[in-house]
């Protein structure tokens, strides 16, 4: 259970964007919320209030470039704290309990590169073992149970660097599962996958016993979801069922094919 409680986002007027948010566009966030936002001066807001209960086992959330997708993805698991409301996982706070918070929402980013530390998947993943206290004589047979549950146990001692683009995506999966999170936030994993890796890691996450909010640009995956959150210019302008949401999307973007400018 996720609860946003009059949720916003504000980052100083001058804040560039990190290097955690590849693809930001802060200049066009400046231009398009510096003057209209009605926040103190010197913020930009890049969520505006949002309450939202996300209950539901799998929830999309879909919306253009720029949109604000990550930003309420980060705020899910502390990545991103609330400059104003209450963000709360299973009653946690994440501003309160941001550590437990984290503990318990796992989180998948597009670049699986950047999420892989070790030389190989298995011992990526006993590192990840490690961390949850797993006692020492159980660990080989955790780490092994992990690999296989994303069918990677036949490539447990290659390098890294050998694996495919949807290999490592997985493993970032794995690294991800073995801490055993109850909520697991994927910002778009498959956007930097082919067809075929793209189906099979949505399928995986399908199968998953956790909630899974996954942030994506692909509506056949968002179609699958039980809910999906449609955010448009810092605001959560469509939540309902997917093929209602995805509809309003779809109309949402047909208003602005054609326009170079960010809208
Ligand atoms: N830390 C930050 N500082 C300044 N602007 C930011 C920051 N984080 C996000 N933004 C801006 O907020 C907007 C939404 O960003 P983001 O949540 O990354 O969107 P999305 O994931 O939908 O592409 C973008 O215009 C981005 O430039
Ligand atoms: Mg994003």
């Amino acid at each position: 259970m996720i609860e946003l409680d009059a949720v916003s986002v504000a980052v100083p007027a001058s804040a560039s964007t990190p290097a955690a948010s590849p693809g930001a566009e802060p200049a066009s966030a400046r231009r398009r919320w510096g003057r209209a936002d009605h926040g103190p001066p010197g913020e930009i807001t890049i969520l505006h209030p949002t309450t939202l209960s996300l209950t539901e086992r799998s929830v999309a959330v879909i919306g253009a470039n720029g949109s604000g997708k990550s930003t309420l993805a980060r705020l899910l698991n502390g990545l991103v704290l609330p400059t104003r409301g209450y963000v709360r996982v299973h009653g946690l706070d994440t501003h309160d309990d941001g550590r437990a918070v984290r503990r318990m929402v796992g989180f998948v980013f597009s670049d699986a590169e950047a999420q892989l530390v070790m030389p190989t998947p298995r011992e990526d993943v006993a590192l990840s073992v490690r961390r949850t206290g797993v006692e020492r004589s159980l660990r080989a047979e955790r780490v092994e149970e992990v690999l296989g549950s994303v069918g990677l146990a036949h490539l447990a001692d290659v390098s890294v660097h050998a694996l495919s683009g949807g290999q490592k995506q997985l493993l970032a999966l794995a690294g991800v599962l073995a801490t055993e999170p109850r909520v697991l936030v994927c910002d778009e994993p498959t956007t930097l996958l082919d067809l075929r890796w793209r189906t099979h890691v949505t399928a995986l996450l399908g199968r998953l016993e956790q909630q899974v909010v996954h942030v994506t640009h692909d509506l056949d995956a968002a179609l699958l979801a039980d809910r999906v959150l449609v955010v448009d210019h810092g605001r959560v302008v469509a939540d309902g069922t997917p093929e209602t949401s995805v509809a309003a999307y779809r109309d949402l973007m047909a208003t602005r094919v054609g326009t170079t400018d960010e809208p």
